[in-house]
């Protein structure tokens, strides 16, 4: 027997996880307690909830061969390709995963703070004083010309906007809903066709700039070397330095789709939501002016109080106990991101917007995860903190924010994210 949740039929609490989904989840808490079980057609089987650190710790280390993660985004696979560390599980997942992280570690992560920083100044030269401006959309330019220019070292419109098209379609929700229930769409496919030859030509530029002779996974041929071996020393982007690890072109494509499809919306949902509440805390954007530990404190509390993602799933594979219930094979478990980070105990007044509370020392271990945990964390959770306090610093040095109404947006479901009802509308006014 699953823990209890909500009475109504699937149907009807599908409605909900996309309509209400905060609103769903504080209701079957307050009403079940924890853990509780939802059912939609989101997911082809019962999730069932946890929220508390000790619970969410047990389940990011539990072993792949016990709980598998993954099986969730495996809706997304017609675009990203069945080698994307997004869809993979046990050793293959493991081994992707360690030759893609690299340039989104440490110290290799400080060399893109400097074009973060130049294409956020390019964004706010935009801004008109005065005029309100749907900051979500701004910040999906932005944080496409940022994961574009990191991963193949220049802009690309074309690219770019074949990426738009295909990721514009997994944004809608409606459309995922429909993709997820009976496949991609042709328009979709077209889409994906379209970025992947776009991809495959970047990838034969960046093998001849690297001298590379491989096989080329798409028609079993060598792929020409350039005869000069022009720039074959200077690794400018991370295309390159995947180039150089990953022999399979088509292994690559799917690398690249996964970082440009992950990358992407999820920072930008979270730099509107950091604008949407700063517009409301003006004090708190005005330290972010001089204080850089205030910045990180501001970023990491916009993911506390408005994570971008409400629940990370795995899929229990052999028998997984919580609060006296035995999970059978086949259901997910789900730590709930946006229930952990509102637990009282753990964060006094929970719903209040407070920077300060990061600057006292770390939260709990596992209180906090907005990227998840275990082996399947956002593997570009450093690279977006990064990103967030780039944008944060710029936006700070430059201008003063009110919103257009007083009331805080309602968090709403696009796609797979929480994000801003109204697209997180504010109004930018220069500094002196
Ligand atoms: C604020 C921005 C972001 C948030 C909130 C976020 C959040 C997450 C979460 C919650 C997961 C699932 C973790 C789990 O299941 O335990 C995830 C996975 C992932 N994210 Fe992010 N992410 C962000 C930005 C990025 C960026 C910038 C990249 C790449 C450049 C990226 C690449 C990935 C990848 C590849 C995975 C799959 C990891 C795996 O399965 O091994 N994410 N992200």
């Amino acid at each position: 027997m699953l823990p209890p949740g909500p009475r109504e039929p699937a149907a009807l609490q599908t409605v909900e996880w996309i309509l209400r989904p905060t609103a769903l989840l504080r209701r079957a808490q307050a009403r079940y307690g924890e853990p509780f079980t939802i059912r939609t057609a989101w997911s082809d089987a019962p999730m069932v909830l946890v929220s508390d650190p000790a619970e969410i710790k047990r389940v990011y280390a539990a072993s792949p061969d016990m709980l598998q993660g993954g099986e969730s985004a495996a809706f997304l696979e017609p675009f990203t390709g069945p080698s994307s560390i997004l869809v993979l599980h046990g050793e293959e997942h493991l081994r992707r995963r360690r030759q893609v992280l690299p340039p989104f570690h440490g110290d290799a992560l400080r060399r893109w703070s400097a074009t973060m920083a130049e294409i956020a100044h390019a964004e706010l030269d935009t801004w008109e004083p005065g005029r309100p401006l749907r900051a979500r959309e701004r910040m999906q330019r932005l944080t496409l010309e940022v994961i574009q220019r990191v991963v193949f070292g220049s802009r690309d419109e074309e690219l770019r906007d074949a990426l738009r098209r295909a990721l514009d379609m997994t944004n809608s929700t409606p459309k995922l809903v429909g993709m997820s229930l009976t496949g991609p769409t042709k328009a979709f496919m077209r889409a994906v066709a379209q970025i992947d030859e776009l991809l495959l030509a970047r990838i034969a530029e960046a093998r001849r700039r690297q001298g590379f002779a491989v096989r080329n996974a798409f028609g079993g041929l060598d792929s020409p070397v350039d005869p000069q071996g022009r720039a074959s020393s200077a690794v400018t982007c991370i295309l390159d330095l995947l180039a150089a690890a990953e022999p399979s072109d088509r292994v690559l494509r799917d690398q690249l789709v996964t970082l440009l499809a992950a990358g992407h919306e999820t920072t930008a949902t979270a730099l509107a939501w950091a604008l949407e509440r700063l517009a409301r805390h003006p004090e708190a954007l005005a330290r972010c002016r001089d204080d850089d530990a205030y910045v990180d404190a501001t970023a990491k509390e916009v993911l506390r109080v408005r994570p971008v993602l409400s629940i990370t799933s795995r899929r229990v594979l052999q028998p997984w106990t919580v609060g006296g219930y035995t999970l059978p094979p086949g259901v997910y478990v789900s730590p709930c991101l946006y229930l952990a980070h509102r637990r009282p105990e753990l964060w006094p007044d929970p719903t209040g917007f407070r920077p300060e509370r990061f600057l006292d020392g770390a939260p709990e271990p596992y209180s906090w995860v907005p990227f998840g945990g275990g082996t399947r964390r956002c593997l570009g959770a450093a690279f977006a903190s990064l990103e967030l306090r780039e944008v944060l610093r710029a936006v700070a040095s430059r201008f003063a924010l009110r919103p257009d109404r007083a009331a805080g947006e309602r968090m709403r479901r696009r796609s797979v994210t929480l994000a801003p009802a109204r697209g997180a509308v504010v109004i930018p006014n220069p500094l002196a």
